[in-house]
């Protein structure tokens, strides 16, 4: 059942760990024990192993030379339903894009069987490329919603899940609810989510943008976020024209931002997708409300959306998690959005080269610890801690033999028999070929474990 223990024996696992904390963008700590409970949290990460009291407890060795532990990734932003067609119709901006190709395939969800393929496919590719927490745009349909719940749980993915609100979409009519349909159909969605007791899936409330949703809408899906103390999804800011025609919609709102922010849709469980356009008074109410900022790197470039200025939003001291938004960014991996995330910093310092470049070990940082706390599920997931549970990704930076070179930044992957502590192991240009195991709250859950 969905609700057994992670583990039925507590574990120890021997190897290198690396991970971000607060104060240090990337920490390495060097051949250490790391105790994980039946439950599935980190009890204990210490260095002195031969005096580790190990009884009842199932010792595993990792001290394979250059291998290491890093903590699961954690995309804040993929839309499940867009992933069948990943990788194709990037030749449309934005708005064009959603109404050609988007809006026509998120109607098929409709269908159980097609969304059940797809579902099925996005959370075992995504765990594979070492995504070990989620947060899904579904499609307007509640009940193919509620089986991608159902599959990230069986895959025993950590996942936000949201079924899309839009109450106008004047291009593809039939792609659409009416307020009351989309208001009801929320409350249903939740309630059915929650009935289900999944230990690590959660519904989010999720109007898709405020081009999509009439101000009544809004009203009502804030009102039930406030009630239900739910995480809430969002859209803002991504491309120029979008922030036109919202100023045009809602001429009595400050900003983009005030229009969610008036509806009860900017909380501390608030993370909005791309932000490219945001200004500083914009970012403030950000930092005010607790919101946070989802880089969709990778969209942003492929749909010509914009270029987030990173470095600005981590200024003001807004929380900042990656996303890979899936179809608009054409890669499902975490590690895709690592690269872009530099990339665009790098763009950013081609234009000023005063410009504060974001660090590899930054970037690390968001796409692990940065995106639990965006996501404010940092207390239970983002690195090693004591009493977060264990979200891990075994890396072996070695990998198939072309795959040698990768992780090795600083310095050689193998000095005497461990780490040196110069080496920086990330795979920047590793894939899921590089990602041994993934575990999930302490399971084990890549390589998949066939199921009937
Ligand atoms: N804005 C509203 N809907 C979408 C979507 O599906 N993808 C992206 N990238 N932006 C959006
Ligand atoms: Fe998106």
């Amino acid at each position: 059942s969905s609700n057994e223990s992670a583990v039925d024996i507590a574990h120890v696992y021997r190897g290198t760990f690396v991970h971000s904390t607060d104060h240090t963008a990337v920490e390495i700590l060097e051949d250490r024990l790391l105790g994980v409970d039946t439950e599935g949290k980190v009890y204990s990460i210490c260095m002195e192993w031969s005096a580790y009291p190990c009884e009842g407890r199932r010792l595993v060795h990792f001290v394979v030379c250059s291998e290491f532990f890093m903590p699961g990734m954690v995309d804040t932003h993929i839309h499940a339903s867009q992933y069948s067609y990943a990788g194709t119709a990037l030749d449309l901006p934005l708005l064009q894009w959603l109404n050609t190709y988007t809006f026509p395939v998120e109607a098929c969800y409709k269908d159980l069987e097609f969304a059940r393929n797809v579902y099925t496919h996005v959370v075992k590719r995504t765990l594979r490329n070492g995504t070990t927490t989620a947060c899904y745009f579904a499609t307007i349909h509640t009940d193919a919603s509620l089986l991608l719940g159902q599959i990230a749980n069986d895959f025993g993915q950590r996942a936000l899940v949201g079924k899309v609100c839009m109450d106008t979409n004047n291009f593809v009519p039939h792609y659409r609810e009416t307020p009351e349909e989309s208001h009801d159909e929320t409350n249903r969605f939740i309630s059915e989510m929650l009935k289900k007791k999944y230990p690590l899936v959660r519904p989010v409330v999720t109007p898709r943008f405020a081009l999509s949703c009439s101000a009544a809408l809004l009203g009502h899906l804030g009102e039930i976020a406030q009630n239900n103390h739910l995480h809430i999804q969002s859209h803002i800011s991504e491309t120029k024209e979008e922030v036109k025609l919202v100023k045009e919609l809602f001429p009595d709102y400050d900003s983009y931002t005030d229009v969610y922010h008036k509806h009860n849709l900017l909380t501390d469980k608030t993370v909005m997708a791309h932000g490219c356009h945001l200004t500083d008074e914009e970012l403030k109410l950000f930092r005010e409300k607790g919101a946070s900022v989802a880089h969709c790197p990778n969209s942003n470039i492929s749909l010509c959306s914009g270029m987030l200025d990173a470095r600005r939003v981590l200024n003001h001291k807004v929380k900042l998690g990656l996303g890979t938004d899936v179809a608009g960014g054409y890669s499902p991996s975490m590690l895709d959005a690592v690269r872009r995330t530099l990339d665009t910093s790098k763009a950013l310092t081609i234009q000023d080269p005063q410009y504060q470049t974001l660090t590899f070990e930054e970037v690390f940082r968001l796409a692990t610890l940065g995106g639990s706390q965006a996501l404010s599920l940092d207390e239970h997931t983002g690195n090693f801690q004591v009493g977060k549970d264990f979200d891990a990704l075994r890396v072996n930076p070695r990998g198939p033999k072309l795959l040698r070179s990768l992780g090795v930044v600083k310095s050689q992957v193998c000095s005497g028999s461990f780490f040196s502590p110069s080496l920086f192991p990330l795979p920047p240009s590793g894939d899921d070929r590089n990602i041994a195991e993934v575990y999930v709250a302490g399971k084990r859950v890549v390589p998949f474990v066939e199921r009937p």
